[in-house]
């Protein structure tokens, strides 16, 4: 029987030879007390980010993607929430960091564009001040100097007439200029870890062609690490260096961003890109429905916690997919994943794909 422990990797994920990750997270676990018990949002993930590189994690709603990256920047609630595994930023490890140290880092090394603008932005303060504010805490400038860098950065994400807009309130701003202000505000004092979760899932094409862009620039002149959440695979093929699959707060699969679009492995993969048998040059579309329901993090099944919806668990003998959780195996240039299947049987299913 594998075990979690088992499943803890002893060094550095492979696939960044050479090159000293930035973001190091080790068996990172996340657990909410709630009235009904313990779920297990997050259950032992383990990554690294290097600088200048964009790690996409996608998975279905629900997989663990956004508990992820609120326990990088310590955002969780520790009345109701536990965090264990190691969390390294540049060395620094930031699990067990006092909350002021995590305060200083955040907006200014590391910061994140949440998923929900609406919740993101206060109301009562101007949109330019919200801006403005981390970016004189953080670098000491003037005010004047503050709010020119409001009004600079609100013109970068797309922002008509900014000098105008930047004493604006939220509720004046539709939802995809909140959703660009607040990208402005992540980027106002260049991170050197960016957290984008689904940043542009509200904005039309041109916009978002248009934040992409400015994320790569920073990432060019900062040499920035991003970690991109995304239900989109053509923002995935676009932007992403390596990819993380979750199911249920674990990484199920990893590797490049061609081998997880070009050559996908693990059954839920298979699913998410709607790629067998025809794996996809059409990246230029969503993640898919997959029949079924992820499966309850208070109460997660036993065995491999996708063989409830696998169409491939009664091809693995001894019915180990019920049974045994199959470990985050590597294979070899950077990838890995977790499935009982046999690599014949692997290879057969994606004929031509799979090396
Ligand atoms: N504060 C909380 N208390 C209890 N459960 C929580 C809490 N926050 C998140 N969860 C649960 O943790 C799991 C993972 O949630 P998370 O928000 O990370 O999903 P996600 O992968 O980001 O999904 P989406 O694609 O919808 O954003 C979900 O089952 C969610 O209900
Ligand atoms: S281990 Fe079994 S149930 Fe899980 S993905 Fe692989 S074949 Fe499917
Ligand atoms: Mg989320």
């Amino acid at each position: 029987m594998t075990t979690a422990t088992e499943d803890r990797p002893t060094g550095p994920p492979e696939g960044t030879p050479g090159t000293e990750p930035f973001l190091s997270v080790r068996d990172l676990r996340v657990r909410f007390a709630t009235e009904d018990g313990l779920v297990k949002a997050v259950d032992g993930l383990s990554f690294d980010l290097p600088r200048g590189r964009t790690l996409g994690i996608v998975g279905e709603s629900g997989s663990g993607k956004s508990v992820t990256n609120l326990a990088v920047l310590g955002l969780h609630d520790p009345r109701v929430t536990t965090v264990t595994g190691d969390i390294l930023l540049d060395g620094r490890e930031l699990t067990h960091a006092p909350r002021r140290a995590l305060e200083r880092l955040r907006g200014n090394t590391m910061s994140m564009i949440f998923q929900d603008s609406l919740t993101a932005l206060s109301p009562y303060y101007t949109v330019g001040r919200q801006i403005a504010e981390p970016y004189r805490k953080h670098t000491g400038a003037s005010r004047a100097r503050a709010r020119r860098r409001a009004v600079e950065m609100l013109g970068r994400v797309g922002i008509p007439r900014p000098e105008r807009r930047v004493d604006d309130y939220p509720h004046h701003f539709s939802g995809g200029m909140r959703q660009r202000a607040m990208i402005a505000l992540a980027l106002v004092c260049d991170p050197e870890l960016l957290i984008a979760d689904e940043p542009t899932t509200a904005l039309d094409v041109t916009v978002q062609a248009q934040i992409l862009d400015l994320l790569a620039d920073l990432q060019r002149e900062r040499g920035t690490a991003i970690v991109f959440v995304t239900h989109d695979l053509g923002v995935v093929a676009g932007v992403c260096d390596e990819v993380l699959v979750m199911y249920a707060g674990r990484c199920v699969e990893r590797g490049t961003v061609r081998d997880i679009l070009k050559s996908p492995r693990h059954p839920y993969t298979w699913g998410l890109l709607g790629s067998l048998p025809r794996m996809t040059d059409d990246a230029d579309e969503p993640l898919r429905p997959i029949p079924g329901t992820p499966p309850s993090l208070l109460t997660p099944p036993p065995g491999c916690p996708f063989h409830p919806r696998c169409p491939y668990r009664d091809q693995v003998p001894d019915d180990r997919c019920r049974v045994e959780r199959p470990p985050l195996a590597p294979e070899g240039g950077g990838r890995a994943s977790a499935c009982h299947l046999p690599d014949e049987r692997v290879r057969e299913l994606t004929p031509g794909a799979v090396r």
